[in-house]
């Protein structure tokens, strides 16, 4: 089932702290960190090549790479933010969206190269979702998988926007 970013109960409270934190400057605006990379690419007659090279292309050690494939029409996927983890995300074949929000700001962004992704730093709600037919996401990670990591609830996240520094 679709998960939309934006159920939850956010009180006018919490917009009025997170915007008291945004005016006296303690909060970092996360979304601009999060930057399209460009990665090497060889173009040749027999078919292109790239690379990735950790700490050098991304600017964190890669740990951990999984793929999303196989992903039926309709779907959506993600729909978590991570407390630490540092990601790139690459649409290696085939395109898709992502969406990405710091709990102030959301932007969505259309991935169908497979030289470049999309960094995402940690502290940034997700969702993948419009993958065309035969789509491959392959996302590099800065470490391993540890559920402890995740914010599952998009209320919990939210809520640790508004006490970030
Ligand atoms: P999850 O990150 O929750 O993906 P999504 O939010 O798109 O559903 O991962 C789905 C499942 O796969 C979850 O049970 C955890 C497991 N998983 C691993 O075991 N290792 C991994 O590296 C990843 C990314 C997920």
């Amino acid at each position: 089932m679709r998960k939309e970013v934006g159920i939850y109960k956010t009180t006018i409270l919490d917009y009025i702290l997170g915007y008291i934190l945004l005016l006296q400057g303690d909060y970092v605006v996360k979304l601009e960190q999060c930057q399209m990379i460009d990665l090497p690419k060889i173009a040749d007659p027999r078919g292109n090549l790239t690379f990735v090279e950790g700490g050098g292309h991304v600017p964190f050690e890669i740990k951990r790479v999984y793929y999303l494939y196989d992903v039926p029409g309709g779907s959506q996927r993600g729909g978590h933010a991570h407390k630490e983890l540092h990601q790139l995300i690459i649409a290696m074949s085939g395109s898709f969206d992502v969406l990405i929000d710091d709990g102030f700001q959301k932007k969505k962004i259309h991935l169908n190269r497979s030289y470049n992704g999309l960094y995402v730093c940690p502290m940034i709600w997700r969702e993948l979702d419009n993958f065309s037919s035969g789509s491959v996401c392959m996302v590099l990670a800065s470490n391993k998988y540890d559920e402890e990591d995740y914010y599952r609830d998009y209320n919990d996240f939210f809520r640790a926007t508004r006490i970030q520094k």
